[in-house]
């Protein structure tokens, strides 16, 4: 999608960090915004600043976790600016310095609700909204580094595999657009000056309410040194005009791939020891014939 200027995007979690990043971004390519956050207190001043870039803009209160919640935003959007064009399922939140066997049943269903359910919701509701011109549109989900391994020391397991499941989504329901003028795009940064580490504070009431982080919060600080959220939307901007679908934001990680996809392929020498081992002859891959060199089949 090249052409950004007069069309209108959704920014969910746009209250603050990298929603409101993409906000700003967008609204300085004379784009339209819609800011959906749970944080009605923030979404003010966000609103304000986003106008204050000359852009339109309207802000809606939304929870991601709630399909009802995402359905009226995705519905203000349309009667607001006529159609919606680029939608960025970003909301998130985190637990972490706890080991994933720890969580208590409500703390799962929170980080399940907003880092995988809000991405599901923004799907099913926007997707069909951004079809109906039957125009270009573009779709980014935030996953995150934590999407493609497992940071052990942060503990934040139950992110990871959530930001997993984010690129799968973002993987298969590429694959379901490719032959469209949809495009999509996961996003997955390292750090960022967010206030991520303390989003407990954006705790809905029927997942156990707000809490604030207990002592003091390294991880937090760690931020301190990340990336501004404004680069990381001119990032997003700049994969959005070149259908960019894997968008990272630090090179250092890909080292922590390289390393994380060379322990994978090697566990094959195992497997083919195995075969040889006990002598097995293993079917081959039946539906070959019908895929493009390389691409995958899920059992
Ligand atoms: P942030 O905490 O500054 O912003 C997140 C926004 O999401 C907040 O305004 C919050 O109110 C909103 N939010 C939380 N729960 C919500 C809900 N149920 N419904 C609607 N909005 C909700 O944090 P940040 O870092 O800007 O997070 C944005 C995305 O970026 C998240 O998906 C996060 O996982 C991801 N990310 C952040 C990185 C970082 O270093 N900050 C690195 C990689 C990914």
């Amino acid at each position: 999608m090249r052409e950004l200027a007069g069309k209108t995007a959704i920014v969910t979690g746009a209250a603050s960090g990298i929603g409101l990043g993409l906000a700003r971004s967008f609204a300085r390519e004379g784009m339209a915004v819609v800011l959906s956050d749970i944080r009605g207190d923030r979404l003010e001043a966000a609103l304000g600043e986003v106008r204050g870039l000359g852009a339109k803009a309207i802000a809606v209160v939304t929870d991601v976790s709630d399909r009802a919640s995402v359905r009226a935003a995705g519905e203000a959007a349309v009667k607001a600016f006529g159609a919606l064009h680029v939608a960025c399922n970003n909301a998130g939140i985190t637990i972490h310095g706890r080991s994933v066997a720890e969580l208590t049943p409500p703390e799962w269903e929170w980080n399940v609700g907003v880092n995988f359910y809000g991405v599901v919701h923004g799907l099913e509701v926007f997707l069909p909204l951004i079809r109906r011109h039957g125009g270009e549109g573009h779709i980014v989900n935030t996953a995150s580094i934590a999407g493609f391994q497992i940071g052990g020391h942060r503990r934040s397991g139950s992110y990871g595999a959530m930001k997993f499941a984010v690129v799968a989504l973002s993987e298969s329901i590429a694959y379901d657009l490719k032959d469209t003028p949809i495009g999509v795009s996961v996003l997955a940064p390292a750090a960022v000056k967010t206030r991520i580490y303390t989003s407990g504070e954006n705790r809905p009431a029927r997942f156990g309410g707000p809490y604030e982080e207990a002592g003091n919060n390294p991880f937090q600080r760690e931020l301190d040194d990340g990336l501004e959220p404004d680069v990381v939307g001119e990032r997003v901007v700049r994969a959005i005009r070149n259908n960019e679908f894997y968008v990272f934001t630090h090179m250092h990680t890909k080292e922590w791939l390289l390393a994380r996809h060379k322990r994978i392929i090697d566990a094959f020498d195992e497997c083919e020891k195995w075969i040889e081992e006990r002598s097995l002859v293993i079917p081959a891959d039946p539906g070959q014939a019908k895929r493009e060199p390389g691409e995958s089949r899920n059992p």
